[in-house]
């Protein structure tokens, strides 16, 4: 019988927004069982959570350092192997380092730290240790994403020559015209959040998906934010032009402030052969455009489809899977890669696209902010 992979959680904690999707999506592959972690720094809540959704409690720390020492005074075939961090951003790189070099496995939301110094600081650290480290970008995980990829990847649309990626989401407006309510997330406080809200928080989405379905390289940026008040410092809307090379450009539309838009984030990309377009309010659809054939919609879970994108869903045709599906996609190729079996690099985010995401959110900061100037991005 294959053993479950321990899994510890930090964050996550009954009043959050993506502690549900982690907990399902690492479940529904039956490869892990959470064994503990910390739900909340509050510690009646953090125990009282895990009663709630009947954990042992045993193992329910009061706090990530304990999690750690207590861990690692308990034999190797015994302890917590792969730890998820769910908590609000400027907790990631001090609790992602500590696990890196205490040899745990690393699940990490996005943004992967507040500063790119941090993300070379973590890249430094992952290549002196022998353990996995994964970047939940969620939406690599759909299956029409996956095949977005491979068809790119083999030829499909020809030479690219125009990108453009949306992601607008409205739910800033409820809090930003009351600076009292504006307090209420920690989306908009710097010492939380890092530099940015809307580029950090879903502009590095949009940015990862140019990179993770096109296989190409941002090289440049010109950024132009938003910010509604005076007395708000965070972006709440933000507008990139990219430049991948003197003729492949495109663009990435953030917004916060999108008012009625819930999730809409969308992806199309052309090439001198044809285009593909993918809207994350309607994944089970990957529309293929050309000029002079009718337009086809390919869905997951048919034969035509690629070995990657087959693998990523679990019933036949007609059965939607959505986003606990694709964040268990992401769960299932970090268990394969810690028990040491084959996986395709497109299973899951890494440092990579961790220290890349950094860098655009570091670069769309110092181009808005000298005058909305083309900068290079960093690896
Ligand atoms: N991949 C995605 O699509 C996606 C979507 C939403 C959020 N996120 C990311 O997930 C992270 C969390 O976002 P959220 O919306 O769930 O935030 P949230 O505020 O809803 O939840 C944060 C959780 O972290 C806990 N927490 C705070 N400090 C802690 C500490 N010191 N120790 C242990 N737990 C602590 C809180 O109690 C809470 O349960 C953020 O980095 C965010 O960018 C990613």
């Amino acid at each position: 019988m294959v053993k479950k992979i321990k899994l510890g959680i930090l964050g996550g904690g009954g009043d959050s927004l993506i502690g549900v999707l982690h907990r399902v999506a690492s479940f529904i592959n039956d490869d892990y069982e959470i064994i503990g972690g910390v739900f909340n720094p509050v510690w009646e809540e953090n125990i009282g959570f895990a009663k709630e959704i009947g954990l042992p409690t045993n193992r329910i720390y009061k706090d990530f350092d304990t999690l750690v020492h207590e861990e690692l005074k308990l034999p190797e075939n015994e302890r917590i192997q792969v730890v998820s961090i769910l908590t609000p951003n400027f907790l990631h790189f001090p609790m992602a380092k500590k696990l890196i070099d205490s040899g745990f496995h690393v699940i990490c939301e996005k943004p992967m730290t507040t500063t790119f110094d941090e993300a070379k600081t973590l890249e430094s650290a992952l290549k002196k240790s022998k353990t996995i480290f994964a970047l939940t970008h969620t939406y690599t995980g759909y299956p029409m994403v996956r095949q977005m990829r491979e068809m790119i990847k083999s030829g499909t649309l020809g030479k690219i020559h125009k990108i453009d990626v949306q992601y607008y989401q409205g739910w800033i407006n409820k809090l930003i015209h009351d600076s009292e309510k504006r307090k209420t997330t920690w989306r908009l406080d710097p010492e939380k959040s890092g530099a940015s809200c809307c580029v950090a928080d879903i502009g590095v989405h949009a940015f990862n998906l140019i990179e993770f379905t096109t296989g190409l390289e941002v090289k440049s940026i010109l950024a132009d934010f938003n910010y509604l008040y005076s007395d708000n410092k965070m972006d709440i809307d933000a507008t990139m032009l990219v430049r991948i090379s003197e003729h492949v450009k495109g663009i990435v539309r953030s917004s916060q402030i999108a008012t009625g838009e819930e999730n809409n984030l969308a992806i199309s990309i052309y090439g001198d052969k044809g285009g593909l377009k993918w809207e994350q309010e309607n994944p089970n659809y990957l529309y293929i455009l050309s000029d002079d054939k009718p337009m086809q919609v390919y869905k997951p879970g048919h034969a035509y489809n690629s070995d990657l994108s087959l693998d990523g869903t679990k019933l036949p045709p007609g059965h939607p899977e959505g986003i606990f599906d694709s964040m268990s996609n992401i769960y299932k190729g970090v268990a394969r890669a810690v028990r040491g079996q084959k996986y395709n690099s497109g299973e899951f985010p890494t440092m990579k696209d961790g220290v890349r995401g950094m860098s655009f959110i570091e670069k769309s900061i110092e181009s808005n902010s000298k005058g909305n100037i083309w900068v290079e991005l960093k690896n």
